[in-house]
């Protein structure tokens, strides 16, 4: 079904699976008209990763507040709003409760539709609004501190999911690594610094392809790798050249994503390549990515930083798409922490 009005459709999104508590007002699925972001870094930064009660907690703190600041910068009102559209999944049960029960809140006392998104779909979205020209199909890597998912976009709300991780999430892995070479959380941001005053040759980490023509990735064994040589050279009592090793490591991981996803748009004979999540703001992907795109005459497309994080827009986004179909939810949408792209 068809929705009859398609232009001037104002949402309001929510976002609230991770550490970050965004609301977002977009116009016909393209134009952001507000993004706030309030991050709880610097809160789980002393425990060294994401405490699920603490996000929940601090979500319920800021949720009001962060709404109220959404409509008052997009200068709207609850009568701009056609409907209101949130993350139910994947992600972090607690938080994303949170979100879903302020969107089911407002979407009834506001009398308007109320739009399921997942959290994947939403980052794959983002592509769509500095890019106002992108439409499928495209291929999709989505790289974030949870999933790491290459993706034939087929259409609007179409997908195929080429290849996923079988282990680690690309920012997994550079989250780990950083915490073994003592650089603190997150550690894709500071990996990504340090690797750039080093060595991307200094050492030969393996890079895992896994059986011919796959599309799936794994980190865990290039994780042990770097781990090994850490650990072999603290018994010898050498010095680790920590950008050495994080150059050499980020080498290791963005040639094997790089390569996939030039081998999946051939695949797919598809001439745009996309970047989606929190990895995409790596600088070496993007370097690396743009080279080989422009090898093989493929379009390259991605996101600013802001865009890649976890942020409300590209659920407003998603939504739009939703909207203009007719998908509502209904009130008894639940978090779903596990929720795949494809069903
Ligand atoms: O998409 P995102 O904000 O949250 C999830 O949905 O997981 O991604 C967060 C992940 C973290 O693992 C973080 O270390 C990684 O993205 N990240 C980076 C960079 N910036 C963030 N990884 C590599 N290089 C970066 N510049
Ligand atoms: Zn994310």
């Amino acid at each position: 079904m068809q929705n009859k009005q398609t232009s001037n459709v104002t949402i309001l999104a929510v976002e609230s699976s991770c550490d970050e508590t965004s609301a977002a007002v977009v116009m016909n699925g393209r134009q952001v008209l507000s993004n706030v972001i309030s991050s709880q870094i610097e809160i789980h930064k002393k425990f060294g990763g994401v405490v699920p009660e603490v996000a929940s907690r601090k979500h319920i703190e800021s949720i009001n507040l962060v709404i109220q600041q959404a409509l008052d910068q997009a200068k709207v009102t609850s009568d701009d709003i056609d409907a209101v559209a949130v993350t139910y999944g994947p992600g972090l049960v607690g938080a994303l409760l949170v979100g879903i029960n302020s969107a089911k809140a407002l979407s009834y006392a506001w009398q308007k539709p109320l739009i399921a998104v997942n959290h994947i779909e939403g980052h794959i979205h983002a592509n769509f609004i500095e890019n106002q020209n992108l439409e499928p199909p495209f291929i999709c890597l989505v790289v974030s501190g949870g999933h790491s998912h290459l993706v034939y976009v087929k259409n609007y709300g179409e997908y195929e999911v080429l290849g996923r991780t079988r282990d680690d999430a690309a920012g997994e892995a550079y989250d780990k690594i950083a915490r073994a070479l003592g650089l603190g959380y997150p550690g894709g941001p500071l990996i990504d610094q340090e690797a750039k005053k080093g060595d991307r040759n200094a050492v030969e980490f393996p890079r895992i392809y896994l059986e011919n023509e796959s599309f799936d990735f794994s980190f865990s064994g290039l994780k042990s790798s770097v781990l090994n040589y850490l650990n072999s050279l603290k018994q010898k009592n050498q010095d680790i050249i920590i950008e050495d090793v994080a150059a050499s490591f980020q080498e290791a991981v963005v040639e094997v994503l790089v390569n996939k996803a030039v081998s999946a748009a051939k695949y797919k004979k598809c001439k745009t390549i996309a970047l989606a999540g929190g990895v995409a703001s790596n600088s070496r992907l993007r370097e690396y990515m743009a080279e080989n795109c422009l090898n093989n005459q493929i379009e390259y497309t991605y996101p600013s930083k802001i865009l890649c994080t976890d942020n409300a827009a590209m659920i407003g986004c998603a939504a739009y798409y939703k909207y203009i179909k007719c998908e509502y939810a209904n009130y008894e949408l639940n978090a779903v922490p596990n929720l795949e792209l494809v069903k």
